[in-house]
């Protein structure tokens, strides 16, 4: 992550020049697609088991900088042929480099922000506001954690799969916590501009090291850079995950990152993105990061502001999605529940998102003891996509209100 800065930057160069008229072509011609035949990369022996607290695992993990060692197994899960064309060419210090400025072959975000219909980056009802925290779990994560505790405020968490295993105990905590866990990467590559077996391990690597620690494995992924094409969504959907990017970004890193950045600047988005909440038409998803210490800090500042406007959960319960695990558990939808408890205990029900309203989910098992719901369950489960249909929740809310707290808490 040592140069995010100028790897941002350059992104919001590279999208500012892309959704503007076409500009001198630097890059070279594309790649030629490298997705019909799977190169069967050997898995060689992974390399490192680094850990601290008192989780031990069985497995050993490679290490944070790819390439990564590839499982022969999960090659046999994606059909090659079905995978579309790129990758692009990456440019150090830069980042994915659009072959056909101005065009945009392969629906990237990087490029144009351009989106599929499967992509996930809102939450469909107004008033709504999915939040989420990527990059950890890190020494910072507890700080946030503990805060979130206080509020009893559930969030999702895009989990480095190299983080992971450095922090099992966070990652198990923030799991019992009720917060939603998900996938950001094992290396936070740029995917678009890796071959279809390294975006496979990227996101595999990371599937088994939070199944290992908490016995469920994500849905959800994320691109880091929110870096996702269409061959990254069809080897994303192929593995079973759903790609979720996000509409309202913090810009937090930068705190972290940029000397020139100002903190005020993160109030003012607040303040604006509450202001306009009342002639939303939908709800949104925010990113922001607890890889920083001043990141998680402003977190912590900007959380009860966003509250007392919008109706803050983690993002599945904003898709009305129980299933955001691929085993058959039930993910409460109260948006403040305990953890997700084995469908197996026999206390929640079959595992299928059914859309309707979010009635409480009893989670006998998973929040009664200390243990993790895991072995009872097998992984083959494959939940049923959650079904569309969306509370209309009015969102109530006093501007009047909102402007006051504002002023109290010192904007
Ligand atoms: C892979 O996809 C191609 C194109 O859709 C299809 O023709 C082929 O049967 C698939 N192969 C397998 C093993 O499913
Ligand atoms: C939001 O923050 C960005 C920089 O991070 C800034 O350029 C922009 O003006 C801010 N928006 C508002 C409404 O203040
Ligand atoms: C919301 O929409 C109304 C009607 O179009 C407009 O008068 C008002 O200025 C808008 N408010 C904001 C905050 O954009
Ligand atoms: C779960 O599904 C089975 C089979 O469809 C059904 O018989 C049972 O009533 C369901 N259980 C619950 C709690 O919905
Ligand atoms: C898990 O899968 C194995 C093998 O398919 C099967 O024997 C076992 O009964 C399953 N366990 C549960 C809890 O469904």
């Amino acid at each position: 992550m040592q140069s995010k800065f100028f790897i941002y930057a350059a992104i919001a160069l590279l999208i500012s020049s892309a959704s503007a008229a076409p500009k001198s072509s630097t890059a070279s011609a594309a790649d030629a697609p490298s997705s019909s035949v799977a190169s069967v990369t050997s898995a060689a022996p992974a390399t490192t088991t680094p850990t601290s607290g008192s989780f031990t695992f069985k497995n050993t993990y490679p290490s944070a900088v790819g390439p990564l060692p590839v499982d022969p197994e999960w090659l046999k899960l994606v059909n090659f042929t079905q995978v579309p064309g790129a990758p692009y060419k990456l440019q150090a210090g830069v980042g994915p480099v659009n072959p056909t400025p101005g065009q945009n072959t392969y629906c990237s975000w990087t490029f144009t922000q351009c989106i599929r219909p499967d992509d996930i980056t809102f939450c469909p009802t107004k008033g709504d506001w999915g939040l989420t925290y990527d990059d950890g779990p890190s020494q910072f994560s507890p700080k946030l954690y503990d805060f979130l505790d206080t509020l009893n405020q559930k969030v999702t968490l895009y989990l480095i799969g190299s983080n992971v295993i450095q922090y099992p105990d966070l990652v198990q905590r923030a799991f019992k916590a009720g917060h939603h866990i998900a996938i950001h990467t094992w290396t936070h590559s740029y995917l678009t501009t890796l071959s279809n077996e390294q975006i496979i391990a990227e996101f595999k690597w990371t599937e088994r090291a939070i199944k290992e620690v908490i016995g469920v494995s994500p849905r959800y992924v994320r691109p880091p850079y929110g870096d996702v094409d269409d061959r990254v969504r069809n080897i994303a959907h192929q593995l079973g995950f759903v790609v979720n990017i996000w509409n309202k970004d913090t810009l937090d890193w930068s705190l972290a990152e940029s000397k020139t950045f100002q903190a005020a600047w993160i109030d003012n988005n607040v303040t604006a993105w509450i202001a306009e909440a009342p002639n939303a038409t939908t709800g949104s998803i925010s990113l922001e990061h607890d890889i920083y210490s001043p990141t998680v800090d402003v977190a912590i500042k900007i959380l009860p502001i966003l509250k007392n406007t919008f109706n803050v959960v983690p993002v599945p319960v904003c898709l009305k999605d129980q299933t955001p695990y691929k085993e058959a558990v039930t993910y409460s939808l109260s948006g403040n529940g305990p953890a997700p408890a084995a469908a197996s205990s026999g206390s929640s029900g079959n595992a299928t998102a059914t859309g309707g309203s979010p009635g409480p989910v009893s989670v006998a098992a998973a929040s009664a003891g200390s243990a993790v719901p895991s072995a009872s369950v097998n992984s083959t489960t494959k939940p049923s996509a959650a079904s569309t249909s969306f509370d209309t929740k009015t969102m109530v809310m006093g501007v009047a209100a909102v402007m006051l707290s504002l002023a109290v808490v010192g904007f």
